[in-house]
Parts: C-alpha cells; sequence; structure tokens
C-alpha cells in the first residue's frame, strides 16, 4: 500500500475494520470452497462494481470529462467484467444481468450502495461528491479483496485478484489526492460505511448459511 499509506492511517478504517476480518475471513474461507455460492458472490461484486462505474459516468456527465476520470470509470467496468467472467465460470453456465436468483444479496447490497451514495453526498455538499464516495468505496474495496485473494490462495482456486487490488490501490491513491486532507470528513465518513457494510455482510453470511442448509435438504 506504498502509494495510499496516508488515506488508510487518516481514515482509521483498518483499526475500526479489525474487529471484522475473522468473521469476513471464514465467510470467504466457505465460500471459495462452494462453486455454486461463490459464483453468486462473485455475480455481487460485478453488480457493484458496475455501480460504481456507472456511477462516475452519471456524476461526470455534466463536467468536464478527464483522462483520469474515464481511465477509473473503464477499469471499474473491467472489474464488474471480470467478476462476471468468473462467477459464469464458476458457475459453469452464464449469469445474465443481475437477478434475485444469479446475485447473491441483490437487494441489501444496491441498498448498501444507494445509502452510502446518498449519505456521502448528502454531507460533503455543495462539493462534489465523486471523489468522497469513490474514496470511501475504494477503501473497502483493498480492504475486502486483500482478505478474499488471501483466501483464493489458500482454497488453491485459480483466481488471482492481484491487479484488480493493484488497480483499486492506484484509485485509493489518486481519490485520496483529489480529496484533500480533511481528516475529520475522511474518518466520519469511513465509519458511517463501515455501519453500512456490517449490515449488508449481516445478510450474506444469512444467505450463505440459508443456501447451505436448503442445499442439504435436496
Ligand atoms: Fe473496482
Ligand atoms: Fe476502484
Amino acid at each position: 500500500m506504498k502509494h495510499s499509506g496516508d488515506a488508510w492511517t487518516i481514515s482509521g478504517m483498518k483499526e475500526a475494520n479489525a474487529r471484522h476480518e475473522d468473521s469476513v475471513r471464514a465467510f470467504l474461507d466457505k465460500i471459495v470452497k462452494s462453486p455454486q455460492d461463490h459464483a453468486r458472490f462473485m455475480n455481487m461484486l460485478s453488480m457493484l462494481e458496475h455501480m460504481g462505474s456507472r456511477k462516475i459516468m452519471l456524476s461526470q456527465m455534466n463536467k468536464t470529462l478527464t483522462e483520469d476520470s474515464l481511465k477509473h470509470l473503464a477499469e471499474e467496468a473491467r472489474h464488474a467484467y471480470f467478476f462476471k467472467r468468473q462467477a459464469e465460470r464458476a458457475a459453469g453456465h452464464s449469469l445474465d444481468g443481475y437477478t434475485e436468483e444469479n446475485t447473491m444479496c441483490r437487494v441489501p447490497a444496491l441498498m448498501y450502495f444507494g445509502r452510502m451514495d446518498a449519505g456521502i453526498t448528502k454531507a460533503v455538499s455543495p462539493a462534489d461528491p465523486y471523489p468522497w464516495v469513490s474514496l470511501v468505496i475504494e477503501l473497502r474495496a483493498c480492504w475486502l479483496y486483500a482478505i478474499y485473494q488471501e483466501a483464493l490462495e489458500r482454497s488453491g482456486v485459480q483466481i488471482s485478484l492481484k491487479s484488480l487490488l493493484a488497480e483499486e490501490d492506484l484509485h485509493l491513491a489518486e481519490m485520496f489526492q483529489m480529496c484533500g486532507a480533511d481528516g475529520d470528513r475522511l474518518r466520519a465518513l469511513s465509519a458511517y460505511e463501515t455501519g453500512l457494510f456490517e449490515k449488508l455482510w449481516a445478510e450474506l453470511c444469512i444467505s450463505l448459511a440459508a443456501a447451505r442448509n436448503s442445499a442439504l435438504a435436496a
């Protein structure tokens, strides 16, 4: 994390999320071993990456679109494609769109993103929410994908998030630079996102347990 060390220190994100690491690791260790569940989880990540890309496009539409923002939205779109492709490989068939059936926790994930976007937009108004929303998302993406990468390595599943993680780390550094050093605001926004992430993660745990139970009953 050499580019974005300051964002980690100033946000306090890792410290605030340390208590979630074990349960997130346990969930990921379980899900990577179950291709059908893993496929639905990756399709959810694809949906979130797609929403991120779409959000950058919409929020910058009436502004001067820079090469940097265009690169950022293209990379998030590629991440959406990456997870969709891996999800289809794991499922063994195509997963068109993001439906209740092929997307784990579709509605809670939509709510997570929608609430975070709305809450941060309101909190930073009248400033442009784009770098702030992105910065908070990049902290989560880097945090989660690093734990996920370790789980994939432990499981022997042939998926690598390394290049994706490197891109998220660069986005994080760029967004941190754009936001400037307002540490109080960053800490508050990151804490707000952590609360929403906790709710989404609780729903994912319920969903995985339910999928397991119905598989056993079948
Ligand atoms: Fe991404
Ligand atoms: Fe990103």
